[in-house]
Formats: structure tokens, sequence, C-alpha cells
């Protein structure tokens, strides 16, 4: 049993825990929800030994402990599954699962062939085809999310912390983690489960926790409460979340791609939208709907097809040629291709917005801020100064920032993969708000996502991927997440 009594902490001016108290018992699943910048994940960082408290005590089994790093806190029993993965790029998968808990052979050697096969073992209970040996910087962000969680499982820890593990992956893989989740509680292990997705909470968690404003405001069982409930209790008022509906008025064919092969992930690929349209992609992992777009980008390489933009073909280079073409791109990865880490908030914010504001090469500084400054207070971006790091942001305001950039750049055609990953539920209305308003004044938007729930909620139709080709397409008011999940998994529909 852990118990946290008490914890404060603070950046500088930023009182970001305030007296907090919270148990976790052994053989339970906690959820620990609360808006973007609530505190979570620092709270988190504190058991797990990232950072010290300014104040308060941890209790492990009763027992007043003290960790001086993630070592400590490990070698205490506690797994941290991080918010932004933490693996080596440079090993293979299965030494990635070992680090700081290397088997040793005969003379303290390594024994990669052990760590190997105990690797290969977890990924056949997880039914996943993964080479153990693969480097970990070619595996897709889904793939490394679920190594990171295979990883924690295998500690034999007596308490994982989990932060946002399902953010990028798709509902068969997060079936699969809850099981795990459900045999490790069973052998008495407490997990805290931290999630924007509050459909997962209700579903895997027996008991919750609410942070709002670095103060625990709310918790209970539950079973007691709605996916409602819950959102109120984060954000200290209702939420709306019903269906949108709007009357779409579409305009002339923006972008046009026909028969797009690529070597291994996808082949045959023709798709088109127009303006004032919001066109839907989804499926699940490996269905190889990133790997579309980045082709399209320029990223990846294809053997065949043609793309058009505005009636004239084009061969996008890069996503600098696409933006300059009126093409922007959000890819799916934030860490690794979203965020620039060494630029401040404003300056992430404003990369793709440049060519607005600079005149002869000099950038007009009070119309960047005006815009950030508009674009911060519809997001809710939570942040003490604009010329802080972008480090210094929560993982949902860090997200925040990278569509902002692109919110604010009016392209013609906009490409969100992704959009919506680690953002709280009052944001998500935001965006989708924002979003649906740029279909309104003519922009087309393709969004990929592997929330049914999204896809159907923002999008005008969806066309379903299944092992790299288009299984078949949904749309309008009867899209449901029956008829997704059936194409995504290699089925038709009825034909009716
Ligand atoms: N290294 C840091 N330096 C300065 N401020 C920080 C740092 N890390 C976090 N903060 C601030 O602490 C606050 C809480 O952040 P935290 O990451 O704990 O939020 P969270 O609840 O995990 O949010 P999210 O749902 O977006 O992940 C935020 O205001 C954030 O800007
Ligand atoms: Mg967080």
């Amino acid at each position: 049993m852990i118990k946290m009594q008490n914890i404060w902490k603070s950046f500088g001016s930023n009182q970001v825990l305030k007296d907090v108290s919270i148990t976790i018992n052994d053989g339970e699943i906690c959820a620990l929800i609360g808006e973007n910048g609530a505190g979570k994940s620092t709270l988190m960082n504190i058991l797990g030994g990232v950072l010290p408290a300014d104040a308060g005590t941890i209790y492990l089994n009763g027992k007043p402990v003290q960790f001086a790093n993630p070592a400590e806190s490990m070698n205490a029993g506690i797994a941290f599954i991080h918010q932004e993965l933490n693996l080596i790029n440079d090993l293979p998968v299965f030494e990635n699962m070992f680090l700081g808990r290397e088997i040793r052979g005969k003379w303290g050697r390594l024994d990669l062939e052990a760590m190997m096969e105990k690797t290969a073992e977890m990924f056949r209970r997880m039914n996943l085809e993964l080479d153990p040996r693969a480097m970990v910087r070619d595996l897709d962000a889904s793939y490394k999310q679920i190594v990171e969680i295979c990883r924690a499982i295998m500690m034999d820890a007596s308490v994982i912390i989990m932060d946002e593990p399902t953010t990028s992956l798709t509902e068969p893989e997060i079936r699969r983690v809850f099981q795990m989740m459900e045999t490790l509680r069973d052998q008495g292990v407490g997990i805290i489960f931290i999630s924007h997705k509050l459909n997962e909470v209700m579903d895997i968690c027996e008991r919750y926790m609410v942070l709002r404003d670095g103060e625990l405001v709310a918790e209970g069982k539950v079973r007691d409460v709605t996916t409602d409930d819950l959102a109120r209790f984060m954000v200290g008022h209702d939420v709306r979340t019903e269906q949108l509906t709007r009357s779409v008025r579409l305009g002339e064919e923006v972008l046009r791609v026909e028969d797009l092969t690529h070597r291994t992930a996808f082949r045959k690929v023709s798709f088109s939208v127009r303006s004032g349209e919001i066109l839907g992609f989804t499926g699940l992992l490996g269905d190889g709907r990133s790997e579309l777009f980045q082709a399209i980008f320029g990223a990846e390489e294809i053997l065949s097809g043609r793309v058009w933009l505005e009636g004239r073909e084009v061969k996008i280079q890069s996503t600098g040629h696409a933006l300059a073409l009126g093409v922007g791109y959000l890819p799916r990865n934030r860490k690794e291709n979203g965020i620039i880490k060494d630029m401040n908030i404003l300056e992430n914010a404003s990369i793709v917005t440049w060519p607005l504001f600079a005149k002869r090469g000099v950038i007009d500084k009070t119309r960047q801020q005006a815009l950030f400054a508009e674009q911060r207070e519809q997001l809710g971006i939570r942040l003490q100064r604009i010329t802080d790091s972008i480090n210094t942001l929560s993982g949902g305001n860090q997200q925040k920032v990278v569509l902002a950039k692109w919110l604010g750049a009016r392209p013609k055609v906009l490409i969100l993969d992704n959009p919506t990953q680690g953002v709280d539920v009052g944001a998500k209305e935001e965006i989708y708000d924002i979003i649906l308003d740029l279909a309104e004044e003519g922009m087309a938007i393709i969004v990929l996502s592997s929330e049914a729930q999204e896809v159907i909620r923002l999008c005008d139709r969806a066309l379903v991927m299944y092992q790299g080709q288009i299984q078949g397409e949904v749309s309008g008011i009867t899209m449901n997440e029956h008829d997704i999940m059936r194409l995504a998994t290699g089925g038709l529909l009825d034909a009716s």
C-alpha cells in the first residue's frame, strides 16, 4: 500500500501541488484524473523519484520512504510508465525491457539470450507480433508505448504508475493492456491509471481521485458516478458532450490521391477531400494510415500513385514544401515530430505562422503575440510565461501548442494525425469547435484518429483502413462504432 501525505510542490512561483494526500491499496486500480496541467504527472514524478517534493511524506506499507532518484523508487517496487515515452532509441527492444535490471550470467556478463527469451515470451502472452531484436528507433509510437507497458508489467512491481498509457493505442491493444492490468490487480498489485479517456476509467478502475489546480477535489468509487460526473469534477462545471451536427456545404475538390502504393505499409489507396469537408481516417495499429500521410508529405518513398492539389499534380518533397502549397500537416508523434525542444512556447506555437508575420524578414512580434494570446485563451493553454521552455508545459498543454500553430496557419488542407492525444475533456470540445469552424470557412480537413468516438463526433465521413488498404467508408449520422470496428478488423458492412 502506498500513501502520499500532504504533498506540496512548486516550480518557481507556480504552486503546482497543494497539500495533496492520496492512498493506493494493494490489488486496486485507481484512476488519477484532472485537466491538463492539474498536476497529475508532477505527483507521479514525485512518487517515481523523478522530482523531489517541497514537503510531504510517502509511506510504503506504513513505513516512510524517500526516493532520491528513479532507481530508488524502482527498487522499492514501483514501476513507472511515463507519459512521454522513455526508451533508448539506439538499443533493441529486448535490452530496453531490462534497462537497469539486466540479467547477468557467469562473470557478470549480460545474458542477452535470457533477456531475449523472456521478452519474446512476454510478447507472446500479449499476443503481439513484435520482434524483440527490433531497434526501438524503428518502432511506431504505439509499439513504443506497448514496449513500455510490457517492461513495467515484467518488473514484478507492487505498484505500477501508468501515466496516459493508451494515448496512441487502438481498441484491441487497449483491451489487451486492460486484461494484463486485471491479472496484475488480482495478484495484489496496486495500479495508478491516468487517462483523459473517461470511458476507460469507467471500464477498468474501481476508484477515482480528481486533481484540480493542484488540489485533490474529489475521490470515490467509480461505480457511483458517470463520465459526466467525472468531467464535471475535473473542470468544475458541466461539459457539453452531445453529438455535434452541422450542415455541410461542400466546395471544390482540394486534394486527390490516386492508387498510392508503398513497398510495405499500404497499397492502392485512393481518396479525395473537398473544401468544407472533414474526412476521417481510422483503423487499428499497423493499418498504414500514418505512413500513408507521411508518404504524401515526402517522408516515405512510394512505389506508384499520384497526388493532385486543386487539380494540379504535385510531388510534395517535405512538410515545408507542403506548407508553401497550402497543405498543413500535424504528425502523430508530438515528442519526435511536433515540438522543438530548444524553442520556447511562443516560438513553437508560431513556427509555421511566421511567414504571416514577417515583413522583409522581420517578424511583427505584436501580431505574433496577439494571435497566440487568442489561441491560448480559446484552447485554455496553461502556462506561466510565453518565453518559458516548451518542456515546462504539461503533456496536454504541449499538444495544444502544437495544434495552435496549425490552427493559426490557415492552410487550404489541414491534416491532423491524432490531434487530441492527451488533451483533457473540456479542451477537446474546444478543439472540435475550432476544427468545425475552420471547415465552415471552407478549409478541407483530414483527421486521423484511433478513437472511433472522435471520428463519429467530428467527421462528415470516414475511411477505415485495414492492413494498408481502405476497407470501407462510413458517413453521416449513421456512423457507429460497431461498423467502424467491423471494417477495421477486416470485415465488410452488410450491403443494405
Ligand atoms: N519542469 C517543469 N518546470 C516548470 N513547470 C513545470 C514543469 N513540469 C510541470 N510544470 C508545471 O506544473 C503544472 C502541472 O503539470 P503536470 O505535468 O503535472 O500536469 P498534468 O496534470 O500531468 O497535465 P496533462 O494532463 O496535460 O499531462 C503545469 O502548470 C506545468 O506547466
Ligand atoms: Mg501529465
